[in-house]
């Protein structure tokens, strides 16, 4: 069985202040039985991996650059994440993929960078609305695992998060049909690629889970749990979420 992961994107909130609600969390779940992952903004990773020091609840990036060092104004390496005390790293966001104009070439760069850094890596696919409308889901997310996800990866370090565009920030989530029917095809995918490994591979969901929907998102076949953005940042949302998880 994959491992069960609640994942909260913090994406660009959170400041020294912020740093009250990981206490918070750490208080209500000091032994969670499933995995969390907090990834905040960069300049709060090294503070808050100090407050979760010795915790079981890990801490990680939002991207890293794909190469090792150099003349890359405002970017961080894989291994710098590492030395702040990050154990993971979100890639290939959808907003990193329009903001930042980033293909699933260049996430594949980054994934390798990070695994052999040592890095767990969460890397993100999903269609947008446009696609879904056009139905073309399938191929689009089934493109962009092919491409972002490097060849012969083995081991749990590998998780993948579907995260439908139009879901993210929305309040809109799809139905659990369709849900299920993306996690299916992406189990298949996976198992396809990388045998044996790729069975083990957890697949989150994201895109507006909270604590009220969370119990029936991870009933859903092939969900291993969630990758949360607006619902992570506090506390007692995020707590909802990851007690929904441990009870799934
Ligand atoms: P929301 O949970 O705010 O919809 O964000 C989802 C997301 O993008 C997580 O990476």
């Amino acid at each position: 069985m994959p491992r069960k992961i609640a994942a909260g994107n913090w994406k660009m909130h959170g400041d020294a202040a912020a740093l009250a609600e990981v206490d918070a969390l750490l208080a209500t779940f000091p032994n969670p039985t499933v995995d969390v992952v907090i990834c905040p903004p960069a300049t709060l990773i090294e503070r808050m991996a100090r407050h979760l020091d010795g915790s079981a609840i890990a801490v990680g990036g939002q991207t890293c650059h794909p190469a090792t060092g150099g003349a890359h104004t405002g970017d961080i390496s894989a291994a710098m994440l590492v030395d702040a005390g990050a154990t993971h790293v979100i890639l290939g966001h959808s907003e990193r993929r329009a903001d930042h104009g980033e293909s699933s070439e260049q996430v594949r760069a980054q994934a390798q960078a990070a695994l052999a850094s040592g890095l767990g890596i969460i890397v993100c696919v999903g269609e947008t609305e446009a696609e879904r409308d056009a139905d073309v889901t399938l191929e689009v997310v089934s493109g962009q695992i092919d491409g972002s996800i490097p060849d012969g990866v083995t081991g749990p370090g590998v998780v993948v998060a579907y995260e439908p565009v139009w879901a993210i920030g929305t309040g809109r989530v799809p139905t659990t049909e369709q849900i299920a029917e993306v996690h299916a095809a992406i189990r298949a995918q996976l198992v396809e690629r990388f045998g044996e490994a790729g069975a083990k591979m957890p697949i989150l969901y994201g895109g507006s889970v909270k604590p009220g929907n969370a119990a029936e998102i991870f009933a859903v076949a092939n969900v291993d749990g969630a990758l949360v953005g607006g619902a992570s940042l506090k506390a007692a949302d995020f707590s909802g979420i990851i007690s929904a998880l441990q009870t799934a």
